[in-house]
């Protein structure tokens, strides 16, 4: 068995009108980590993670998952689940409760079982209140929770989430941090996209920033908060705690940057009262 989770060689992806969406992709992923992919928009992050769920093949290279080539993994469909960057083109059902069972009643799986493992993110996510609507008549947040425990509901290995954090309000973004954090914990491998670095800051164990279709760089998250100009490069944001920091010439851990609590501290120290 490999030691990574994905490996990617020379992969590229070409699209049926030419756009070079994917060009000459190296990367080997491990498991039980987060990684945030992270471009500005059209850098290929949602067709990178079209090709790690097997649903677009590679028009050039290889993709191996656990060291077997992905079109000849047979149980990629139970154990690798992407929620689209717009959750609402993956539902199908005429309730919320029959999407959220879905998945599991396609494989086989037990619905009730299935339901009371899920039940709690089911509430930590809010969208017990929502279980009669009609999935396609949910607001974009709460599309994008229902698409995150869509997801989830069959309980897969490998989680590819694209944008998550997209429309979700701040409470929201907190209570999904958590649960990411604590399928980490429980063992789960996690990737998801982004284009907004701040979002991801403290969840991401591993990045990858995409550029034009390539990789630009990758890393611990640690190396890259050294790294800021890069970041600039790429024309994404540098997160407000850092800037300020840097700015006011603060010493801090490139390890992980201060919580608002931990700046807030930090200030009072620094700047001396009048
Ligand atoms: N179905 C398609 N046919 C042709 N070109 C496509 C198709 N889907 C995406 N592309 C192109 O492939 C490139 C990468 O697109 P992709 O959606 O992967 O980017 P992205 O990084 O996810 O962008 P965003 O942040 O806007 O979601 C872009 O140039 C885009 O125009
Ligand atoms: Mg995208």
């Amino acid at each position: 068995m490999s030691t990574y989770l994905f490996e990617l060689e020379s992969v590229r992806y070409k699209y049926p009108d030419g756009t070079e969406a994917l060009r000459d992709i190296n990367i080997k992923i491990l498991p039980g980590k987060i990684y945030s992919i992270i471009g500005a928009t059209g850098s290929g992050k949602s067709t990178l993670l079209m090709l790690l769920a097997g649903l677009l093949p590679p028009t050039g290279g290889v993709i191996r998952y656990k060291g077997i080539p992905m079109y000849g993994y047979r149980g990629v469909r139970r154990e690798v689940s992407l929620m689209f960057q717009d959750p609402s083109l993956q539902f199908i059902c005429d309730t919320v409760f029959d999407e959220i069972v879905y998945g599991p009643r396609q494989l086989g799986m037990d619905v009730d079982s299935s339901i009371r493992r899920i039940s709690p993110l089911i509430s930590k996510l809010g969208v017990e209140s929502m279980m009669n609507k009609s999935p396609l008549r949910l607001s974009g947040g709460e599309a994008r929770r229902l698409g995150i425990i869509v997801a989830l509901a069959h309980d897969p290995e490998t989680i590819l989430l694209d944008e998550p954090f997209n429309d979700l309000s701040y409470n929201y973004m907190n209570a999904l941090k958590e649960v990411l954090i604590s399928l980490k914990h429980g063992g789960k491998n996690i990737i998801l996209t982004s284009n907004r670095l701040s979002d991801v800051l403290d969840v991401s164990d591993e990045v990858i920033l995409l550029e034009g279709g390539k990789i630009r760089w990758s890393g611990p998250i640690e190396c890259l908060l050294g790294n800021m100009d890069i970041i600039s490069e790429l024309g994404l944001d540098i997160p407000l705690h850092i800037r300020i920091m840097d700015e006011l010439g603060i010493e801090w851990s490139h390890s992980r940057p201060p919580s608002t609590e931990e700046l807030m501290n930090l200030l009072k120290r620094h700047i001396r009262p009048r």
